[in-house]
């Protein structure tokens, strides 16, 4: 269902407590959000999404029709959009998704990080405040913006390193995790200086159903699947904490009904793995759920270029949301990329949509170097 941003408001004109704003609801995090909301919360979503290259509404197709569903395409920098939004919707929190997301592609060109992750969260802060102060003194308590961020933001840790906890300084070195920084500071002072009830989410890697190929896993997941060969950056040693996707909506779900505003919460698998070891895990589970190639997949990997400025380690402390919100990954590692390698070889359709054009062009120039 379209809303309605002109005209009459429409059957989405519905009170306050009962309706999300989500920003970048047809990405890979934002969409299992949106899904999760709307099948099991029964909440009422305005889905909001430029639809980039990284967007899909696909993804979505299974609400596409409910009624407690409607979706806006529009860039989160446009404020007279997000305005007319905030007055039409009435909602009672904002979920923000919206980002560019890929680590590569920032470095290859940062000018759209900078535009959305910072100008766009900007833009959203801005407008958030202003439908905020016209809120009654109850509502202005219940509203929620909620800023989903990274554990990029603190930068890299040595091997024997405790893992990052709320406490841990900034530190961003890719233009991306720069750019989510930025961010993650401007809701801070919304909080501190405007008493905007914030809550912010830095979340570890995740993995599941409708990640962009341009990833580790699902990348890694395909070229598999075809025999082609699988690029590993550097010696392969980069250490990543892996989270299934629904787990981390599940994290986001309790922040927002729970969290206390102006409180970031780190979120993550305590579940670290070597990149290496986890190219070797996909190859074992392909060779055993898709069609032989004649030879081990395992063989199929290829050492190549590192990636500039790579981050050697992340490893996140989960204990504050665990303790304060009682929140815990169900899925084990072992468990959740079974069903992601299973999802990406039963889902050609979607596999076929989403690597057509513009990603034979992605990958043709990154892997080419
Ligand atoms: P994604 O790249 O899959 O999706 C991003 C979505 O935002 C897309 O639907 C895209 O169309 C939309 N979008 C981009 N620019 C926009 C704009 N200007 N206006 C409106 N919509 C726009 O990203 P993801 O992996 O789902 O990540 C979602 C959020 O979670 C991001 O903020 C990211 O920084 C954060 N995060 C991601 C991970 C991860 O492992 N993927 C981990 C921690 C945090
Ligand atoms: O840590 C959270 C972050 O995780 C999110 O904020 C980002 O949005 C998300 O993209 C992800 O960033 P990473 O850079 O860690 O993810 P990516 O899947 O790109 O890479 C994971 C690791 O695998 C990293 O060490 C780089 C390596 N890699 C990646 C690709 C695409 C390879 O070795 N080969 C590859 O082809």
């Amino acid at each position: 269902m379209n809303f309605p941003i002109s005209g009459t408001k429409g059957n989405a004109q519905l009170e306050m407590n009962n309706l999300i704003l989500v920003t970048g609801g047809a990405g890979f995090i934002g969409s299992n959000f949106v899904l999760k909301m709307i099948q099991d919360a029964g909440s009422t979503i305005v889905n909001l999404d430029k639809l980039t290259y990284a967007g899909n509404l696909r993804n979505l197709e299974s609400v596409s029709e409910n009624r407690r569903y409607s979706f806006v395409q529009g860039d989160i920098i446009d404020r007279d959009l997000v305005r007319s939004l905030f007055e039409k919707s009435q909602p009672s929190a904002i979920v923000h998704f919206a980002a560019e997301s890929h680590v590569d592609r920032s470095i290859h060109g940062p000018d759209e990080f900078i535009r959305t992750n910072i100008n766009g969260t900007f833009a959203l802060l801005e407008e958030a405040r202003a439908y905020w102060s016209g809120l009654s003194t109850t509502e202005r308590e219940k509203f929620r913006f909620l800023h989903v961020s990274t554990d990029e933001v603190y930068g890299s840790l040595a091997p024997n390193d405790p893992a990052f906890t709320e406490n841990t300084p900034y530190a961003p070195n890719s233009p991306y995790s720069a750019s989510k920084a930025a961010s993650d500071h401007l809701v801070r002072a919304y909080h501190h200086t405007y008493g905007l009830p914030t809550l912010t989410t830095n979340c570890s890697n995740n993995y599941g159903r409708f990640q962009f190929p341009e990833k580790l896993i699902p990348l890694m997941i395909l070229n598999a699947r075809d025999g082609k060969s699988l690029p590993v950056y550097g010696d392969g040693q980069n250490v990543r904490d892996w989270l299934y996707v629904e787990d981390h909506c599940d994290a986001i779900s309790l922040v927002l009904s729970g969290g206390r505003p102006g409180e970031t919460y780190n979120i993550g698998g305590w579940n670290e793995k070597r990149n290496l070891d986890i190219v070797k895990t996909i190859c074992g589970i392909v060779d055993e759920m898709a069609p032989p190639i004649g030879r081990p997949r395992s063989e199929l990997i290829t050492f190549v270029k590192d990636r500039p400025g790579h981050d050697r380690r992340y490893a996140m402390d989960a204990r504050k949301i665990e303790r304060e919100l009682g929140w815990k990954p169900k899925e084990t590692f072992e468990s959740g990329i079974r069903k992601t390698v299973r999802w990406y070889l039963e889902n050609e359709g979607w596999v076929r949509e989403v690597t057509s054009g513009s990603y034979r062009n992605w990958i043709a120039t990154h892997y080419s170097a």
